[in-house]
């Protein structure tokens, strides 16, 4: 039969770039499409998990995955922080965005010859988790990366408190950012730097999942 080595286990999973609104019709955003987080729910489900997929992404989820759709930095913070104690792994492959406009209009601005915009940090959802972390949990982040891999990987592996940090070059076209591959670096605490060559985000997902799988069991 198949192996389901994550039956009885709940594991959240957050995806996509956040959306910080200026007004109703603008916002500031990034380049994730959600693929990579997705993919990471699809292969939690497969080996058994109960999923949670926290999205900021429209696209479409493929199996019985409680699916919560979320726009801002925000809202997805609060959606992971109500569900995390009683999750066994929280998966953070979103690109949540670092600054949100100190002031979200409710009419739409009218159109001038200079905007000063003003921004101010969001929560750092992956290092509050760190902090509310319990030994049983697993605590996975990314770090998107063009430069230095290595260095600000494993700073993130220590300053979020993660147990891995999966770490992705988005300075190249054919990995990292709205496409189909990746090619990322497994950081961890008792073992040395992995790296899974180029391949489908689908087959990267369930590496992370089987990685996951190993640490909880
Ligand atoms: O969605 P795709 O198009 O498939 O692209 C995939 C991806 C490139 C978005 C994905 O592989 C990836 O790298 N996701 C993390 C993007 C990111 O925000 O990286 P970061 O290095 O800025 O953040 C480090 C970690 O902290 C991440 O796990 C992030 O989710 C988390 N974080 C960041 C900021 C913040 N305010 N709160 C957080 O929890």
């Amino acid at each position: 039969g198949r192996a389901l080595p994550l039956k009885g286990k709940s594991v959240i999973v957050t995806a996509g770039g956040t959306k910080e609104r200026i007004d109703p019709v603008r916002f500031i955003s990034n380049d994730s499409s959600g693929k990579m987080g997705h993919a990471v729910a699809e292969a939690a489900w497969e080996k058994g998990a109960e999923v949670t997929l926290i999205t900021a992404s429209p696209l479409a989820v493929s199996g019985n995955i409680t699916v919560i759709r979320v726009e801002s930095a925000d809202e997805m913070h609060e959606a992971v922080s109500s569900r995390f104690d009683s999750s066994d792994a929280l998966i953070m492959a979103a690109a949540v965005s670092d600054y949100s406009p100190e002031t979200t209009h409710t009419r739409k601005m009218k159109k001038r010859d200079k905007l000063t915009l003003t921004l101010k940090k969001n929560p750092d959802i992956l290092k509050e988790m760190g902090k509310r972390k319990q030994t049983r949990q697993c605590l996975v982040g990314f770090a998107a990366e063009t430069d230095k891999i290595e260095e600000y990987a494993k700073k993130k592996l220590e300053e979020k408190n993660a147990d891995l940090i999966v770490a992705n070059d988005v300075g190249k076209k054919d990995r990292g950012f709205n496409v189909d591959k990746n090619e990322v670096i497994f950081f961890s605490h008792h073992e040395e730097p992995q790296t899974i060559n180029l391949k489908a985000k689908k087959d990267i997902a369930e590496d992370i999942v089987d990685w996951i799988s190993n640490f909880i069991n």
